[in-house]
């Protein structure tokens, strides 16, 4: 199977790309590099032994995509290409609706005119906005309240259109709650470029010693300790949900979501015990006011990934905070520190 991947030298992206070409696929990246480095793709080659396709460039980018696609005959696209952060979609909607929305418009406009019609989707949870009820459902109203939350909605509902307008295709929403982690092996891993904005890849620079202390927004939630509740997925379980979502387009027709989730939630303070515990480092902290926007406690019911797709995760907390510090101790200043 040959595949294209958007947005396949990302943090997510790239550690799908590994467990693609492990499973055997053909695969081809196109990615902008305005948030990850080229050298992931020496990464995964070091991992796999096979180097991927890599075109830089970015979706609206419509003779790169139509010259790609005249270049391969690709079976299906999966597509996490997209600006991801919550605070900067505030400031600047249009930048995240021309990307994201925008973006995946002309990358499914391409995919029609070349007729391949699976199509796989990094969406995420924020498009569920504030719990009506928890853990959150696929029949959870959609009500985002960032407008990265929005762009996702809108590119979901692009996504029904097309399967409607077009039988033929298949389109598969995977809605992702809070990706940590990074692959075993240590070479691969995530490399956000400034201060991290999430949990994770902050603490693990704090426990490095590129950060001073770990800020914990907020610690009298009610939830089990006062810090918020998230539901943590290793983020090889998640690539591992995206094989399997391949095999779902492959096999039926039309739209569907699903979310990729453990099922269960976990605070801050857990997350920071586990990491010092499996690790042996300390992680200074000290208590922050709540951070704007910041829900108290979510998660996923996660049974339709299990019924659908077969898939549930398999990777635990330990394993997750284990990896994330392998990766980050042995590149204290992520892929720059090869350049
Ligand atoms: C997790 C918990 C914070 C940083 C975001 C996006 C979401 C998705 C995943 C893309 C919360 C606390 C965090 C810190 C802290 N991204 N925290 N100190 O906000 O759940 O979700 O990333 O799809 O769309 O909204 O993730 O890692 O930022 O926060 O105390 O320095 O850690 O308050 O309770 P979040 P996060």
């Amino acid at each position: 199977m040959k595949i294209l991947v958007t947005g396949g030298t990302g943090y997510i992206g790239s550690h799908f790309v590994v467990v693609a070409q492990q499973a055997g696929m053909d695969v081809v990246i196109v990615d902008s590099l305005e948030n990850s480095s080229a050298k992931v793709v020496d990464a995964i080659e070091s991992i796999t032994g096979i180097r991927p396709y890599f075109y830089k460039g970015i979706d609206h980018d419509i003779g790169l995509l139509n010259g790609i696609f005249s270049n391969h005959k690709f079976d299906a696209v999966v597509h996490f290409a997209g600006y991801k952060s919550v605070a900067e979609s505030t400031r600047e909607p249009m930048k995240y609706y021309r990307n994201n929305v925008g973006g995946t418009a002309v990358l499914m406009e391409v995919m029609r005119n070349h007729n391949v019609t699976n199509f796989v989707f990094s969406s995420s949870a924020t498009i569920y906005g504030f719990p009506q009820f928890n853990p959150y459902t696929e029949s959870h109203p959609i009500s985002p309240f960032n407008v990265y939350g929005h762009s996702k909605a809108m590119v979901e509902t692009m996504m029904q259109s097309q399967c409607g307008a077009v039988p033929e295709w298949s389109a598969i929403a995977l809605r992702y709650f809070n990706p940590v982690g990074a692959h075993p092996g240590g070479d691969l891993g995530e490399d956000p470029k400034g201060i991290p904005n999430n949990l994770m890849p902050y603490l693990t620079k704090v426990a490095v010693g590129a950060l001073p202390e770990l800020g914990i927004f907020g610690n009298n939630y009610d939830t089990v300790d006062g810090t918020g509740v998230r539901d943590y997925i290793h983020v090889m379980d998640l690539a591992e949900g995206h094989l399997k979502a391949l095999e779902w387009v492959n096999s039926h027709r039309g739209f569907t979501a699903v979310n990729l989730g453990a099922g269960y939630g976990y605070s801050v303070l857990q997350i920071v015990e586990a990491f010092e515990r499996v690790n042996g480092v300390k992680v200074p902290y000290s208590f922050k006011p709540r951070r704007a926007g910041d829900l108290p406690a979510y998660w996923a019911d996660a049974s339709t990934a299990e019924r659908v797709l077969d898939w549930k995760v398999s990777r635990s907390l330990d394993d997750m905070v284990r990896d994330s510090w392998t990766w980050q101790s042995r590149h204290p200043n992520g892929y720059g520190d090869d350049s």
